[in-house]
């Protein structure tokens, strides 16, 4: 059974001073039953690295460019991401469909990229509050998850992130049946598509508005194998808790 995850997103936060929250958290969770990856700015991933050597946090990045390298002024690829000392990469986050016009189809070219690196690629996923009030949610989210999921998605190389795009950073968070819903559509047509083993270990994340106060009912949630944090995971004492919840859970 793969390991629940806790994943941080630091979004467009963080210089060297705040480094030292890897080192506190990993203090604090010397041997935490679920997974602990980070995913600072990409100035920070190689030092990032360095101070989680040797303690269970890993570290990831939050975007790459589809191509390995060339002539793209700005971007980086998954390898420079894994040489850096990454071992995930975000991708199709909300954040980048929306201001820099990632498609499906971009977000699974960048998902190639990161698994031909030997990366596990977080897809994320998630409709906006006009979609679910259409009644869209699920029509979305499984065109999504088809278009933008690699073909050779495993449980291993492989993990998406639900996160409804009026939940993220708003405080709001969609109610536990609405999530159950999601989670337990997109566990089935992920059994559809890649087989039962695909289907039932690829872990699905819950992402939108995760704080220490609600972590643990979210974690309870079937199909719910951990979270993906934006402003709490910048704070060692709002991230320690969720991880802690979801120990409870693992
Ligand atoms: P939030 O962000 O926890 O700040 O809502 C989540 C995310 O964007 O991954």
């Amino acid at each position: 059974m793969t390991r629940k995850l806790a994943a941080g997103n630091w979004k467009m936060n963080g210089t060297a001073a705040d480094l030292d929250r890897i080192a506190r958290l990993a203090a604090a969770h010397p041997e935490p039953a679920c997974e602990v990856l980070i995913c600072p700015p990409a100035t920070l991933v190689s030092r990032a690295a360095e101070q989680a050597a040797g303690t269970p946090v890993k570290i990831g990045g939050q975007d790459c460019h589809p191509e390995t390298s060339g002539a793209h002024t700005g971007d980086h690829s998954a390898v420079m991401l894994a040489d850096a000392g990454a071992t995930a990469v975000i991708l199709g986050h909300s954040e980048r469909r929306a201001d820099h016009g990632e498609t499906n189809l971009t977000v699974q070219r960048k998902a190639e990229a990161v698994l031909a690196a030997d990366l596990t690629a977080i897809v994320c996923i998630g409709e906006t509050l006009d979609q679910r009030e259409a009644g869209r949610t699920l029509d979305i989210v499984e065109e999504q998850l088809f278009g933008s999921l690699p073909e050779a998605a495993t449980a291993e190389n492989t993990v998406v992130a639900y996160e409804p795009v009026w939940a993220i950073g708003t405080g709001k968070v969609p109610t536990n049946d609405q999530i159950a819903e999601v989670h337990s559509h997109i566990r089935t047509r992920l059994g559809d598509h890649y087989g039962a083993a695909a289907g039932t270990g690829i872990r699905l994340l819950y992402g939108g508005s995760v704080k220490p106060g609600n972590a643990g009912e979210i974690f309870a949630i079937d199909n719910v194998d951990g979270a993906l944090v934006g402003g709490a995971s910048l704070r060692v004492e709002d991230f320690s808790p969720i991880i802690s919840a979801l120990d409870g859970k693992a």
